[in-house]
C-alpha cells in the first residue's frame, strides 16, 4: 500500500472517482448550512435568557417558534411524541407548518447515505460472551446504561490481548469495544503496525487494539497526573501477564516489553521490542512534526503504516488531530471520534462579526461567578493558527457571515432525551428547572438589572416553587468570588412580589420550551456542519479517501460520529 506523495499525486487522487465524492460533501454541507442559517437567529438564545427583554419578543414573533408551540400543545407537551413525530402524517395535520417543513427536509440529510452505520460484529450477551448482532442485546445495554451497571472486558482476541478483565462503565464499554473493532478491521486492511492515540486519557483502546505482537501503540495525553496513573497500572497489569507467561510456559518467556515511560527523553535508549506501549504527557502538538522526527519516530515500526487515533477527543483535540494527519505524511491512516463542540474554538470573520446578529450574541452572552466571560471561544482573524472550525476553505469562503457561537455549539452536544424525560409538562421536577432557571434571569432583569447577565448561582435544587427558587439563587451571591456582586447578597426577596411576577411570566412558559424542543430536535445538524467541514478540509487537501460512521449506537453514546480517512492510492 503506497501513501501519496506530492501534489501530482493529490490531484491525480482527487479526479479519480469516489462514490463519495468532494463535491457529494460540498453539497451537503451547502444543505446543511442552509438549513442551520435558518435557525442561528434563535437558537444563539442561551435559555437561561429566553425570558429577557429583547429574547422573549424574538421568540414570540418567530413562525418557527409558533408553529412548534401548535405541536407541543397538540401532543400536550409530551415529549417522545414531539421528537418522534410521524412527519407524513404530520405534514397532512398540521398545513403550511414551519417548524414540520424544517424536521422534513433535514430528516431527509439526516438520514443521508453519507453517514455511514457501523455494525459491529460482536456485542455483548447477559453472559459477557461475544454474541453474533442481535438487537436485543443493544436494547439490554441500554437499560443497563439507565440502571448504571458495570460491565466487564472479556478476553477476545485469544491470549493476545494484554489484559484479561477490566471494570467500566457500561457506556465506555460500548465505547471501546466498537471503536477498538472497528480499528482493528483497518489495522488488518491496511497494514498498520503503528498507534498514536492523542487524548488517550485512561488508554482504554490499547488494552483491546493490541492484536498481535507487532502492533506498537503510543498514547499522548495532556493530564500528566492522569499519564503517570495510567503508566502505572499499565506496568502492572504487564507484569502481572508476564509472571503468568513465566509461570505457564515454565521459563519459557515472551519478549513483551512495556516501554511506558513518562517522558521523552527516558525512552531513548530503549529498543523497540514486541507490543511497546509507550505514554506521553505534555507534548506540544503545534510542533508535532518535529516531536514526531525526533522522538516518536524511533518506537515505530518503519516498514509499516501508522494511524492516527482518537476517542473523544474534547474541544480542539480533533481539529488539532486531523490538522497534524493532514500536515504530516507519516501518517497513513486517521480514526477520530470528536466532542465537545462547546469547547472548540470558532473563527469569526470580519463579515460574520459586522452582522446584527452578530453583535447582538456578543452583547447578550453572560459571565460565571469569577466574571469570567462565557464566550471565550470565538477567535479573529489575529488568531488564525488557533481555529478549531471551520477548518476547510470552503466555509470560510463561501459562508462568510455563518457563525454558531458557543451556545449553539453547546446545544450540538445535547445528549439524547432519557427515559424518564418523556413530558416537558411543568409538574415534572426536573423540566420545571429548565423553566424555573430562565425566569430567574428575568428576575433579575427586572429587580437587579446589574445581574442580568450573570449566570454563577451554581447548582439550586431542585423544587416546586419558583419562590424558594429565586431564594437560593439570592443566597448563593454570598458565596461569589467577585466582590462587586456581594454587594447584592444583602438583596431582600419580597414573597409577594415573587408571586406576582411568577403569575404574570408563566403564560410566556411555552417559548421557553419551544426553545428547548428546537435546541434539542436539530442539535445533529451543527454537530454535522462541524464534522463535515472536517472532511472537506481533508478533501482540499488531496486525501479522497474520507467516510463519516455513526460508530456508537446513540441511545448509549449520542457522541458518536468517525472520521476515517486515509492516503493510500
Ligand atoms: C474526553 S477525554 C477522552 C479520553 C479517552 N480517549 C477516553 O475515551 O476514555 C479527552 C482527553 O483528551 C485529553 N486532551 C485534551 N486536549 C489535549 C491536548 N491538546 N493534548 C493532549 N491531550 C489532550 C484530555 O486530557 C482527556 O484525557
Amino acid at each position: 500500500m503506497e501513501l501519496l506523495k506530492d501534489n501530482k499525486d493529490i490531484n491525480n487522487s482527487l479526479n479519480s472517482n469516489s462514490s463519495n465524492s468532494y463535491n457529494t460533501y460540498l453539497q451537503y454541507l451547502s444543505n446543511l448550512i442552509n438549513i442551520a442559517q435558518k435557525l442561528t437567529p434563535l437558537m444563539i438564545i442561551n435559555l437561561n435568557d429566553a425570558f429577557l427583554e429583547q429574547m422573549i419578543s424574538i421568540l414570540m414573533k418567530s413562525q418557527l417558534v409558533n408553529d412548534n408551540i401548535k405541536i407541543l400543545e397538540h401532543f400536550k407537551y409530551n415529549l417522545e411524541d414531539i421528537l418522534g413525530l410521524n412527519l407524513d402524517k404530520a405534514n397532512k395535520d398540521f398545513e403550511n407548518n414551519v417548524y414540520i417543513e424544517l424536521v422534513i427536509e433535514y430528516t431527509k440529510l439526516l438520514n443521508s447515505d453519507l453517514i455511514q452505520r457501523y455494525k459491529s460484529n460482536k456485542i455483548i450477551n447477559d453472559n459477557d460472551s461475544i454474541n453474533d448482532n442481535d438487537s436485543s442485546n443493544i436494547n439490554k445495554l441500554r437499560e443497563d446504561i439507565n440502571s448504571n451497571i458495570n460491565y466487564e472486558f472479556v478476553e477476545k482476541y485469544d491470549g493476545k490481548n494484554l489484559f484479561k478483565k477490566s471494570s467500566f462503565k457500561s457506556k465506555k464499554y460500548h465505547e471501546v469495544d466498537n471503536l477498538s473493532e472497528f480499528i482493528i478491521e483497518n489495522l488488518n486492511s491496511g497494514n498498520i503496525k503503528n498507534i498514536i492515540e492523542l487524548g488517550c486519557g485512561k488508554c482504554y483502546l490499547n488494552e483491546k487494539i493490541l492484536i498481535s505482537d507487532d502492533v506498537n501503540y503510543i498514547g499522548i495525553d495532556k493530564q500528566a497526573e492522569l499519564v503517570d496513573k495510567t503508566n502505572k497500572i499499565i506496568s502492572k497489569k504487564i507484569t502481572k501477564k508476564e509472571n503468568k507467561v513465566k509461570n505457564n510456559q515454565n521459563n519459557n518467556q515472551t519478549d513483551k516489553c512495556n516501554d511506558s515511560s513518562q517522558t521523552n527523553d527516558d525512552n531513548s535508549n530503549k529498543q523497540l521490542s514486541k507490543n511497546s506501549i509507550i505514554l506521553y504527557k505534555n507534548i506540544d502538538l503545534s510542533n508535532f512534526n518535529q516531536f514526531y522526527e525526533l522522538t516518536l519516530n524511533k518506537y515505530l515500526n518503519s516498514n509499516s503504516n501508522t494511524v492516527l487515533i482518537g476517542l473523544h477527543a474534547c474541544g480542539n483535540l480533533t481539529a488539532d488531530t486531523i490538522k497534524i494527519f493532514n500536515e504530516n505524511k507519516v501518517f497513513s491512516s486517521l480514526i477520530i471520534v470528536g466532542c465537545c463542540t462547546n469547547l472548540l474554538t470558532e473563527y469569526i470573520s470580519v463579515n460574520s462579526s459586522q452582522t446584527e446578529l452578530f453583535k447582538f450574541y456578543i452583547k447578550n452572552v453572560g459571565f460565571d461567578k469569577y466574571d469570567h466571560f462565557l464566550e471565550e471561544t470565538v477567535v479573529f482573524e489575529d488568531n488564525k493558527e488557533k481555529v478549531g472550525y471551520p477548518l476547510s476553505n470552503y466555509v470560510k469562503e463561501t459562508f462568510k457571515e455563518f457563525f454558531m457561537g458557543r451556545v449553539i455549539r453547546n446545544s450540538a452536544m445535547q445528549g439524547v432525551a432519557k427515559k424518564e424525560d418523556k413530558y416537558l409538562n411543568i409538574n415534572h421536577e426536573g423540566y420545571r428547572k429548565i423553566f424555573f432557571r430562565a425566569l430567574l434571569q428575568k428576575y433579575l432583569e427586572v429587580n437587579i438589572p446589574d445581574l442580568r447577565l450573570y449566570y454563577g448561582f451554581g447548582k439550586i435544587k431542585k423544587t416546586n416553587d419558583f419562590k424558594d427558587f429565586v431564594k437560593q439563587a439570592i443566597s448563593h451571591l454570598d458565596k461569589s468570588d467577585i466582590l462587586k456582586y456581594k454587594k447584592y447578597s444583602t438583596f431582600k426577596t419580597n414573597d409577594d412580589n415573587i408571586d406576582e411576577f411568577y403569575e404574570k411570566y408563566k403564560t410566556y412558559e411555552k417559548y421557553i420550551w419551544a426553545l428547548y424542543v428546537i435546541r434539542f430536535k436539530f442539535a445533529r445538524l451543527f454537530e454535522l456542519i462541524i464534522n463535515i467541514d472536517r472532511i472537506v478540509y481533508l478533501m482540499e487537501s488531496g486525501i479522497k479517501n474520507c467516510e463519516i460512521f455513526e460508530i456508537f449506537d446513540k441511545d448509549i453514546s449520542s457522541r458518536n460520529l468517525l472520521i476515517k480517512a486515509h492516503k493510500y492510492k
